[in-house]
């Protein structure tokens, strides 16, 4: 296993294109009792909104919560991302979707009144420089909300292909320090998510998304792994 997931190249490659990031987000489930993390994260967005609002999304992705974002009442949003590809994708949607890199964010200061950054800050080298691109463009009293994996995300499937479970900078073990920092007032919620494989081809297909050789041993019928999301809150 030897890819790096803040690594500048290994991000570009990641996502030049929508195929890996779409077979990775099929297989996830809502936790035991119906929660989705992304549905939760909108709550928090939601919760945040007095009034109209302009908010800023950064790494949208394929601009599927951005187009969520973008339905709620007297929101204005930007929707950012690394990927030329992605802005377009996001854009099609209907959204004001614009390329930038989350550490040089083209935005004035206390542009927004809430920030969201769904499962990206785990591929940012400079952690420290994105926060502060994140509190510059937020308005005094502004919250940012950030989605993430804990440590043990999907740990046994990648122990079972002979790799090592993803430690990386920003987590549910390391995100609530490091907003902290920034902000006054960190909230989390944790949920225990899961990812069902229909079959071993789907696990094996889902592990070469990530690159770095990873083989999971033959197994027949379905199989669950399960995953750990935080939603922080921050203000
Ligand atoms: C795992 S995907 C998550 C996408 C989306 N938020 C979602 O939940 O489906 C990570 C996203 O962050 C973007 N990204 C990675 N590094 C970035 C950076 N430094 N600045 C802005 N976007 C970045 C990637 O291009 C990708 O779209």
């Amino acid at each position: 296993m030897t890819f790096e997931m803040s690594d500048a190249d290994y991000v570009r490659e990641q996502y030049a294109s929508e195929d890996k990031l779409d077979t990775r987000a099929s297989v996830w489930r809502p936790t035991s009792d119906g929660l989705d993390p992304t549905t939760e994260a909108l709550r928090a967005i939601d919760r945040a909104l007095v009034g109209d609002a302009d908010v800023l999304e950064i790494g949208c992705g394929t601009g599927a919560m951005a187009e969520r974002i973008h339905a709620l009442p007297g929101v204005t949003l930007v929707a950012t991302d690394f990927s030329e590809r992605f802005v377009e994708l996001t854009a099609a949607r209907g959204v004001d979707a614009r390329q930038a890199d989350i550490c040089y964010l083209p935005f004035d200061d206390a542009s927004f009144d809430v920030a969201y950054a769904g499962w990206m800050l785990y591929h940012v080298r400079d952690i420290e420089r994105a926060l502060n691109e994140v509190r510059r463009v937020l308005r005094p009293g502004g919250t940012f909300v950030a989605v993430t994996n804990g440590n043990g995300h999907l740990a046994d499937l990648l122990r079972e292909a002979g790799g090592k479970p993803l430690v990386t900078r920003f987590s549910s073990e390391t995100g609530e320090s490091v907003l902290r920092r920034r902000f006054d007032d960190v909230r989390r919620h944790d949920l225990e998510t899961r990812a069902v494989f229909g079959d071993h081809a789907s696990a094996q297909a889902y592990l070469d998304t990530l690159g770095g050789d990873l083989t999971l041993p033959a197994f027949e019928g379905q199989r669950e792994y399960a995953g750990h999301v935080t939603i922080f809150e921050a203000r």
